[in-house]
């Protein structure tokens, strides 16, 4: 298949990628890694640094506490041979985390059932050593299937949950995960099973949170399924308890849990999930690696924007880009490059938790070049939290805007349509139009821009004005 790398490979020079804030709950451990790009070895500082927290100057890991509230800017800087940089960046320590959406990998959409231990060991040496982890790549989330299956109680006689002999350590292999300056996640489901049939959380959320928080995990995503079989009604108050049970279980361990929610969308969660304490909420049913179920999913999330911001964000699952196939056999995801490149687009401009859901030990050059962009990337996790809404659509054409917080604006121009279009986007006066993808300026444009786009595909620009 022909396609196109708009991706420049990051060049020997230091360069700090990734997040540019970063959320903690006050006296919770500091879990956050610097991510560089630049010829190794790097060499990490940072100036300003609050008492309670420390650097690891060669891995560029902070560990330690921040017991007051605030916001603590500091100056984060990066060394190699061939040069020094250096970014703003900074902590706030207070009740939200997750202030800009998770960036991480999760093991559904690639080995579903077919999941075990030394997959995700494998999972997270990839993302250390692939080099995603150097563009702010953080998260390896374990999906369903790790606990005892139903009918086995699934419990021992205190009732702490069990993991299956696929599993057999998960402390260590939370261990093993940080190791690598990496956050570990974990799945349950607030009804007696999960949705694979798996030992669920109900009547032992306090014991699963603590359980979690020993184990050392970061991340929760705790999916609906068998709570149909507990909710009395189909009242938003049913619909809400669940997540609002594990949300106080949570609250009581002293570690910082990203929570993120999964029922689908019902009950128009984007209205509630962050007023139950969400970090995130799937606001669709599963997404596959075709091009309906990904554009649908995508291209309906306008709308929902006024409900996303730092701390807690609309998620549209999972991405299909790479090596899928919810196990045991795995295939080269079915969308198109052009696709893929919707996809990417898309769920960036959304400020969308980028989940990679694709075999980590096989992955290609194309699909690096979609996942480390660091001007792509910079726009999910842009501080602002704003998740793009659509401006204009014209039949297949349509045109989406995210505003920055340095007052710039992301603009995706896609072609929903099956042949090669123009796509024009309409600003106001003489602005500066960058191409995101190929890392270019296309120099200043009057009241507009129009490029031609691909069938399937998207440009993305960033306009701002002229200085
Ligand atoms: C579904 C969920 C998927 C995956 C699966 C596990 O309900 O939407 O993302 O977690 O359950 O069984």
């Amino acid at each position: 298949m022909e396609f196109e790398i708009r991706t420049l490979k990051p060049g020997p020079e230091p360069k700090i990628t990734g997040p540019k804030v970063f959320g903690v709950r006050p006296g919770h451990p500091v879990l956050f890694a610097v991510s560089a790009t630049g010829e190794k070895p790097l060499s990490f500082a940072a100036e300003g640094l609050p008492p309670g927290l420390t650097l690891d100057a060669q891995a560029g890991r902070f560990s330690g506490t921040l017991s007051e509230r605030g916001e603590y800017p500091i100056t984060l800087s990066t060394k190699n041979a061939c040069g020094e940089s250096k970014r703003s960046f900074k902590f706030v320590v207070g009740d939200r985390i997750a202030l800009t959406p998770p960036l991480g990998w999760n093991s559904w959409n690639c080995f579903a059932e077919d999941v075990d231990e030394a997959k995700i060991r494998a999972a997270a040496t990839a993302m250390a050593e692939s080099g995603l982890a150097d563009h702010g790549w953080s998260t390896i989330n374990i999906d369903d299937c790790w606990q005892v299956r139903h009918p086995d109680p699934g419990r021992d006689a205190e009732g702490n949950i069990l993991t299956n002999d696929k599993f057999p350590d998960m402390k260590a292999l939370a261990e093993f995960i940080h190791s690598l300056g990496l956050k570990a996640g974990i799945y349950s489901s607030p009804g007696p099973l999960t949705c694979a049939g798996f030992a669920g959380s109900y009547g032992y959320e306090e014991r699963d949170a603590a359980r979690y928080a020993e184990w050392g995990y970061d991340y929760l995503k705790y999916d609906w399924c068998s709570y149909t079989e507990i909710a009395k009604d189909k009242s938003l108050a049913e619909y809400k308890k669940p997540y609002e049970v594990m949300r106080a279980a949570l609250d009581k361990v002293d570690r910082d849990i990203v929570y993120s929610l999964c029922q689908y969308g019902r009950a128009d969660v984007w209205e509630w999930g962050g007023g139950v304490g969400g970090n995130c909420w799937r606001t669709t049913g599963d997404i596959v690696d075709t091009w309906e179920s990904m554009s649908t999913i995508g291209f309906s999330q306008n709308g929902k924007e006024r409900h996303a911001g730092p701390g807690h964000w609309n998620d549209p699952d999972m991405m299909v880009v790479g090596q899928v196939g919810w196990g045991p056999s795995l295939h080269p995801t079915r969308l198109t490059p052009d696709e893929q490149y919707t996809h990417i687009t898309l769920w960036s401009l959304l400020a969308a938790p980028l989940l990679i859901g694709c075999d980590m030990t096989r992955l290609d050059d194309f699909t690096v070049s979609l996942l480390t962009n660091d001007e792509v990337l910079d726009i999910n996790q842009d501080p602002l939290g704003r998740q793009a809404r659509r401006m204009s659509a014209d039949g297949d054409m349509e045109v989406w805007m995210k505003e920055l917080e340095d007052r710039s604006q992301a603009i995706g121009l896609f072609n929903r349509g099956s042949s090669p279009a123009e796509v024009a986007a309409e600003f106001k006066g003489r602005r500066m139009v960058r191409d995101v993808w190929r890392q270019q300026n296309l120099g200043p444009f009057d009241d507009g821009y129009k490029t031609a786009v691909a069938p399937h595909g998207a440009e993305l620009i960033r306009v701002s004005n002229p200085e």
